[in-house]
């Protein structure tokens, strides 16, 4: 199981920095000596075919930050797996805690969004974690056990999908979790979902503590927010991943 980097851009950039970003990237990556782990970058949907034309013919994927569950239909603002895929994107973000809470999604429609982008060809990168109260009542096991069994489709191959635990409140604060809270929550995943699945870790992951974070055991790669916006220190966390594995 190789490493994955993926950059969640959320709602940032534009036409020109993308392009810059994205390009910038494919110039790393095809000087890179080193065997470099999977890379995906999720921009907003309107930037997807300005990345994907940035990125082609290299190694570096694109992805969605959502999709709906539906393959098509009167559903305004949405968009589909299948029209993801169409585009040239192999992954789409599913779950994000931003989504959960902004929107409104439960497990259950995350769990509807997983399927059809397993539908569709995608691969799904299945977001959990917990909030701070959630943490500081001692429930963060609880709560993710819930978030993977409601989440991820069922009889799914681990292979197929990917997992993100993201606590909500390393996200965009600059704390991380403990190496002992990351490789025990890592752990709970895998045996709550009953195979070797690809885990992240996703909060607050820069190039500074890159290399901490992804020699945990049981981390097999990052999700990075607003350090994906930066080329040069997404970099690092790309570089940061350990050989061999
Ligand atoms: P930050 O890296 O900005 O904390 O965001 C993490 C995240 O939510 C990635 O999906």
């Amino acid at each position: 199981m190789g490493y994955l980097i993926a950059g969640n851009w959320k709602m940032n950039g534009s036409r020109g920095s993308a392009i810059s970003l994205a390009s910038g990237l494919v110039a790393r990556a095809n000087a890179a000596q080193m065997q470099l782990p999977g890379i995906v970058l999720c921009p907003p949907g309107p930037l997807l075919p300005t990345v994907i034309s940035a990125i082609s013919g290299s190694a570096i994927a694109a992805g969605g930050q959502d999709c709906h569950a539906k393959d098509k239909g009167a559903h305004t603002g949405d968009t589909s797996a299948s029209l993801l895929a169409d585009i040239g994107c192999r992954y789409v973000i599913v779950g994000h805690s931003e989504r959960r809470a902004d929107h409104g999604e439960t497990d259950a429609a995350v769990r509807a969004k997983a399927e059809a982008a397993l539908k569709a060809g995608l691969i799904p990168i299945i977001c959990v974690g917990e909030t701070d109260a959630e943490r500081d009542r001692g429930g963060t096991d609880a709560v993710v056990t819930r978030q993977i069994k409601g989440s991820i489709p069922a009889g799914v191959t681990a292979g197929a999908i990917v997992v993100a635990y993201e606590p909500v409140w390393a996200i965009g604060t600059g704390r991380t979790a403990t190496s002992g809270d990351i490789a025990s929550v890592h752990a709970l995943i895998r045996k709550v979902f009953g195979g070797e699945v690809s885990v992240l870790y996703g909060g607050s992951v820069k190039g500074n503590n890159a290399a901490e974070i992804l020699a945990i055991p049981g981390v097999s790669g990052a999700l990075v927010g607003g350090a994906s916006l930066d080329l040069d220190d997404f970099w690092r966390i790309v570089e940061a991943c350990p050989h061999g594995k």
